[in-house]
Formats: C-alpha cells, sequence, structure tokens
C-alpha cells in the first residue's frame, strides 16, 4: 500500500490524516492532545508554547492513528507537514530549543515591527515584503534580540514552528521561501532574503535557514525519530506550508480568483492573486503561495481574524461547558438575527492585523440581564466572528480582491449553521464545504510532493464536495442591520 501522512501543527491541537495514495482516502486519523493545548501567556498579549509538547502531541496523534487502521510502518512512503505561522523557535548548535516559541498571536513585538514599517518606510516594506514587518516573526526575533541578548547569543538558527517538527524528523534545519516570505524577510522585488531587513534588526543572515522547496524533498526522517514515530528511517518529508496556505491547497485553490476560507482558532479568507496589491495600512497581508515562483507569482491575499475558534471555545466553556459544540450550535441557532441586540467584538487573541495590529480586547455589547441567556451569546459571538470576516473581506475587496466563490473544510466553525450562513449572506457569497482538513491537505501535499502524484488535477480528482451555503435572501435585511450595528460598536471601541 502506499500511504502518505499529514501532519497539522495547529494552535490547539497536533492532528494527523493517512492518505491512502491509490483511492484518495484518509484511512487514519489522530488528535492529540484530546482538549484545547494550552498557550502559555505570562503577561496579557504575550501567547507562547513549548515545541517538545508538539513533539509529545504528535506521537500520540500518529500512535492513535496507526493503532486505528491496517496501516503497517512501511506503507507510509512520504510525509507533509502544515503548521500554525509566524511563531518564532530558537535553536543551538546542538539542537536544543533556547525558550518556547513565541508563537503567531503573541503580540509583544508589534512595536518593533510597526517601527520598522516607519523607519525603513511604508512604501519600500509593501513594495519589497508587501506587508508591514508587523509582528511576524523576524519582529518576534527582534524583540528577543533587545529583551533577551543572553539567548540571543546563543542562536544557531531561528524557525517557524513547522520547520521545528521537520528539524526533529530530520536532525537538518530548513525552511521554505513562502515561510520566509510569512516571517517577513522575504524580497520579492530582488527575489532573495530582505538583508535589508535583517540588517535593520541587526539579525545575522546566518541564523537564517536553508531554503527547500514547498514541494520536493525536504529531508529524510532519521532512525532515532523513525523509532520514536514508529515509521521508517529514510522516508522524505516532501511538502511544506503554513496553515493558511495549506489550506487553500487543500482545497485546490492554486490559481489568481480563486478563494479558500478557515475558521480554526484563527479565521482568514485567502484569495490568489498574480498580482501585488497591497491595502496602505497592512491590514490584509500578502505571502507566497505554495506555488509561487518569481517568474510566475502566485500570491495568497488574505484577512485574517485570529479570535475565531478561539472566540468560540472561550464563550462554550465559559457559558456552557456542559454541552457538546453540536448542542452549542443550536442553543446559538435558536435565537434571531441579530441576536436580539446583543454585540459581540471577538478580538480577544492578540494583535489584529484587520485593525492595524490594535490590541482591542474581545468585548460584550448590549446585555439585558432580564432577557438574554447563554444561547443569546453563543449566536452574538458566532455572528461576531463572521462579521470581522465581512469587515476584513471589504478591506480585501478594496485592493481588488473579490470573493463570490469561498471553498472551505467542512470544519470547526464552518460546521455551524449560524456562522456559516450568517458569513455568506453578509458578504454576498457563495460558500463550498468540501470533505478535507489540513493534515489531508498536508497528506496529499506529500504525495505530490515525492511524484505520487504527478499534477494537483491528479490529487485533487477524490475532493468530495459535501455542501453549498447560498446568502439567506429572505432575512437578507435583518443580517445586514446587525453588520451594521456591530460595525458602529467597532469603531467606537477603535475610536474612529
Ligand atoms: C495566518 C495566521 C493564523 C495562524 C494560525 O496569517 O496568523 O491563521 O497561521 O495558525
Amino acid at each position: 500500500m502506499d500511504c502518505f501522512l499529514g501532519i497539522d501543527l495547529g494552535s490547539s491541537s497536533v492532528k494527523v490524516s493517512i492518505l491512502d495514495g491509490d483511492t484518495g482516502n484518509v484511512i487514519a486519523k489522530g488528535m492529540a492532545p484530546e482538549t484545547e493545548a494550552p498557550i502559555l501567556s505570562v503577561r496579557n498579549g504575550w501567547a507562547e508554547q513549548n515545541p517538545e509538547d508538539w513533539w509529545a502531541y504528535l506521537k500520540t496523534a500518529l500512535r492513535q492513528a496507526m493503532a486505528s487502521s491496517n496501516v503497517k510502518a512501511e506503507d507510509v512512503k512520504a510525509v507533509g507537514i502544515t503548521y500554525q505561522m509566524h511563531g518564532l523557535v530558537l535553536v543551538d548548535k546542538d539542537l536544543r530549543v533556547l525558550r518556547p516559541s513565541i508563537i503567531w498571536c503573541d503580540s509583544r513585538a508589534v512595536p518593533y515591527g510597526e517601527k520598522a514599517f516607519e523607519d525603513l518606510g511604508r512604501d519600500y516594506c509593501l513594495t519589497h515584503l508587501l506587508n508591514s514587518p508587523g509582528n511576524f516573526t523576524v519582529a518576534k526575533l527582534a524583540w528577543v534580540r533587545e529583551n533577551e541578548p543572553v539567548v540571543f547569543d546563543t542562536i544557531y538558527k531561528y524557525m517557524l514552528p513547522g520547520d521545528y517538527l521537520a528539524m526533529r524528523m530530520t536532525g537538518e534545519v530548513r525552511t521554505t521561501v513562502p515561510g520566509l516570505s510569512e516571517g517577513m524577510c522575504w524580497d520579492f522585488v530582488d527575489n532573495k532574503l530582505s538583508d535589508r531587513l535583517l540588517s535593520y534588526f541587526g539579525i545575522p543572515k546566518e541564523m537564517v535557514a536553508e531554503t527547500v522547496s514547498t514541494f520536493g524533498e525536504q529531508g529524510r526522517v532519521s532512525r532515532s525519530a523513525a523509532e520514536e514515530l514508529g515509521l521508517c528511517a529514510g522516508i522524505p518529508i516532501s511538502y511544506r506550508a503554513g496553515d493558511q496556505p495549506n489550506n487553500a491547497f487543500s482545497l485546490n485553490v492554486l490559481n489568481p480568483g480563486e478563494v479558500a476560507a478557515t475558521a480554526g482558532t484563527s479565521g482568514v479568507v485567502y484569495g490568489i492573486s498574480d498580482k501585488v496589491n497591497t491595502d496602505p495600512h497592512s491590514r490584509i497581508n500578502m505571502f507566497a503561495h505554495v506555488n509561487h515562483s518569481a517568474d510566475n507569482p502566485r500570491l495568497g491575499v488574505m484577512h485574517c481574524t485570529n479570535g475565531v475558534g478561539i472566540m468560540n471555545a472561550w464563550m462554550k466553556r465559559t457559558v456552557a461547558s456542559h454541552v457538546s459544540y453540536e448542542q452549542f450550535n443550536d442553543m446559538a441557532a435558536q435565537v434571531p438575527i441579530g441576536s436580539d441586540g446583543v454585540t459581540i467584538l471577538p478580538f480577544g487573541n492578540g494583535a489584529e492585523r484587520i485593525l492595524e495590529n490594535r490590541q482591542l480586547d474581545a468585548s460584550i455589547h448590549g446585555v439585558n440581564f432580564n432577557n438574554h441567556n447563554a444561547s443569546t451569546l453563543a449566536r452574538a459571538a458566532q455572528e461576531g466572528v463572521a462579521f470581522s470576516f465581512k469587515y476584513g473581506m471589504d478591506i480585501m475587496q478594496a485592493t481588488g480582491m473579490g470573493t463570490k466563490v469561498i471553498r472551505a473544510g467542512h470544519a470547526n466553525m464552518f460546521l455551524s449553521p449560524v456562522f456559516r450562513t450568517t458569513l455568506s449572506t453578509v458578504a454576498d457569497a457563495v460558500i463550498e464545504l468540501y470533505e478535507t482538513d489540513g493534515s489531508v491537505g498536508a497528506a496529499t501535499g506529500a504525495a505530490l510532493g515525492c511524484g505520487y502524484y504527478s499534477t494537483p488535477g491528479e490529487a485533487f480528482l477524490s475532493l468530495r464536495k459535501i455542501k453549498v451555503v447560498t446568502p439567506d435572501r429572505d432575512h437578507h435585511d435583518q443580517y445586514l442591520e446587525a453588520y451594521s450595528r456591530w460595525e458602529r460598536v467597532l469603531r467606537r471601541e477603535v475610536g474612529v
């Protein structure tokens, strides 16, 4: 049997899928931990995770997948990895981790990135890096340089969370061009590492990992890693991508005009463009997509709300911890459109790029103790998340990225009828839901990257559309009215 292992290193868990290359079917899945993985926050606005925990979750998830199927170690022919983006992992010469990972939603580096945006010039940054250095990986490394000089002096290489898992599996420290672009040190004009940004931050070029291509051999599983993971030594890692480009890839979103979305811990709408069209405030981002090349640009244009699944999970835990997510979605559906006047801004997970990196925090408005309850809050949280998507999509639209049809995996918050119908209606877009997820995308990428499939067309033959969500024309005005109220509350809170 020719099987491919996909690993999805998320913020709340590590998920794995094993794909049977012949049939295109997923034959085993695993996930760890069972409940959401902790994000350590020793200070408000900080967010860290321990890379060693990711490795432990991977071992558990993989053991679970293998035990629940007939797959044998020798059936697994290649590995693909997708991961939470923009995080910082530091290792010394012996490849030992130097401090906990400062993950994507940690806001401590915002002042470093924003100052670089001004000092290097907004035009320069938007033309060369396609974004403000903002709160991305290199700005986080600049924070370490200034605040933890002893750690900084012992750094051999810095890398992204997915590069770390690959390093644990192969012993090689490597990254990709899309990886450098998500960390903000890829110069799209010169088509090379951004010397200017690195020297501005005082980061030696030698700290940057060697690059390998997104698809293709990136290293082989070492003997010791194979023993720990129950895999065969020598199999290649043949695909690696950040979770948002990978989500788009998993939905066969590869060409200009095609659009994907996710609603996991964070939520993103991600369209493909072959032209640079940035927002002057860098509220939306552009990164190299999985199939980008200098000759044939493929850029992922996206808005991101940090507080999406994590908002929903927080609300469920706080007001309805005894029910399942399905029951929580039913509770939300009992409440009328507009949540009976309750408005929730879901911005409680760090600096929000769509709000120019403000750390607004989440807030609840318009609660009346006599007639509102847990169900009202459930709906208001889900509507608030959908409204934040609409807000980001309007900024995308202004840069020329229209979104008439959106593809998403039938997972996470897209399982909620309230969320998906609200989004489809306010964004006036059709949402197609497919039977896939990040780890399946990574397994497919592995099969394509090692040459088992020769084209994306072949790789996605078995991608199954399972639902189409269309705007609710009958209640269009109520949804739009609720969105206008949400936007008014947002503007009031932001002070514009
Ligand atoms: C994307 C982003 C988040 C993280 C979450 O730019 O910041 O979606 O990748 O894992």
